[in-house]
């Protein structure tokens, strides 16, 4: 499971048109990339990191995004394990987990939050 992270900056990011429906789409966070899942299905906003943590490639906001009783999560395109939304483990059970960002929405944009990881 992924550590909270605690919002130092709002970094907005893109428009809200410039993100697929139901999809994901990839944005750069100072060096990293991240992940941002409009989930419009269930009016709201996920990112996570964008690096699959099993072979390590950039492909997670090309996966597929659902629910797994109720729990929204997004599974990877190549392998598909899959990973939730909301704390990031995975849920096949396996030992792989994922960063995950809180994101919000303000007049029009996308907004990730980045600072440091807390517990
Ligand atoms: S690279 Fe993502 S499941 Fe294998």
């Amino acid at each position: 499971m992924s550590e909270a992270i605690a919002v130092e900056q709002w970094v907005r990011v893109a428009r809200v048109e410039d993100f697929p429906s139901n999809a994901g789409a990839c944005v750069k966070l100072g060096d990293e990339q991240i992940a941002v899942f409009n989930f419009a299905s269930h009016r709201d906003w996920y990112a996570c990191q964008n690096m699959c943590p099993h072979k390590r490639d950039m492909v997670l906001s090309r996966g597929l995004i659902g629910d797994q009783e109720g729990t929204p999560k997004v599974a990877c395109p190549q392998h598909k394990k899959t990973f939730s939304l909301i704390d990031g483990s995975n849920l096949g059970g396996e030992e792989y987990s994922i960063n995950i960002y809180p994101v919000k929405v303000e007049q029009g944009f996308v907004y990730i939050g980045a600072g440091s990881a807390s517990n």
